[in-house]
């Protein structure tokens, strides 16, 4: 199975840092055939990251589509606007529902306009630090994927990725345990399952949340984890770098 290693730049970097630093992660890249990387710089800068990384085995994704294909809405950037641009777009991040308050129902049209116009949508869930301490994670990992997913024909589902992101551990110090990651992951995947059956296999599903260079080898080789969203972590050349050796390795050895 292959592994993923996406960085998620968030409002950092201006157009010129994000093609410097583009350029820098390039020197010395890890490549390994099993290991996916992807990196989603903020809107302004894709078009310039694109020229960057172009044919250097890298993928490209935006943080965040609008559902509408065109139309008056001032500000906000289609799906059909991303497609010649990006292979990817980072859906319901936990900073979209929480911040911006976007509910299930905006996360699954723009799930849908992703597929529409042939973008992978990586979809993010993920419990509140409250939604935890009432036992609820396991429901809202279940509502979240299946609101997410609703509608995505079967035959596009290989064109999904999931990341389970707990809301409490992004943007902290500390990522959730072992546990809480084995069984969040699993119960996103039985849930893709449920709704999918034996093609639930084709969809990868990964971890973020304060992982690092320094946890997330050790997360990466957690049973289910298909590989890690990042985001402080990703905007250091060296520590990315890191996480994609980490990745290749654990991919050759699960060959070997
Ligand atoms: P973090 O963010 O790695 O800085 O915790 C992760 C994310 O928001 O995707």
């Amino acid at each position: 199975m292959k592994k993923y290693i996406i960085g998620n730049w968030k409002m950092n970097l201006t157009v010129t840092e994000s093609s410097s630093y583009a350029t820098s992660l390039l020197y010395d890249l890890p490549a390994y055939p099993d290991v996916v990387t992807i990196i989603c710089p903020g809107f302004l800068a894709l078009s310039s990251v694109a020229d960057v990384i172009r044919d250097h085995g890298i993928g490209l994704g935006a943080q965040n589509c609008y559902w509408r294909d065109s139309g008056a809405f001032t500000g906000e950037v289609a799906a059909a606007q991303l497609r010649d641009l990006v292979q990817y777009v980072i859906i319901g991040h936990s900073e979209r529902r929480h911040v911006f308050n976007e509910d299930d129902r905006d996360i699954r049209f723009k799930v849908q306009a992703a597929l529409r116009n042939k973008l992978k949508p990586i979809l993010c869930v993920g419990e509140t630090e409250d939604e935890r301490s009432s036992g609820d994670t396991e429901h809202v990992l279940e509502d979240q994927v299946a609101s997410g997913l609703l509608n995505v024909p079967s035959d596009m589902i290989d064109k999904i990725i999931v990341a389970y992101e707990p809301v409490w551990a992004i943007g902290s110090n500390a990522s959730a345990t072992d546990s809480d990651i084995v069984s969040a992951i699993n119960t996103v995947k039985e849930q893709i399952q449920h709704m999918f059956g034996d093609k639930a296999r084709l969809v990868p599903v990964l971890y973020g949340g304060s992982a690092n260079a320094t946890n997330g080898g050790h997360i990466m080789a957690l049973a289910g984890v298909d590989g890690l969203l990042l985001g402080r972590a990703s905007l250091d050349a060296n520590e990315f770098h890191k996480l994609i050796s980490l990745a290749g390795e654990l991919t050759t050895k699960e060959q070997g």
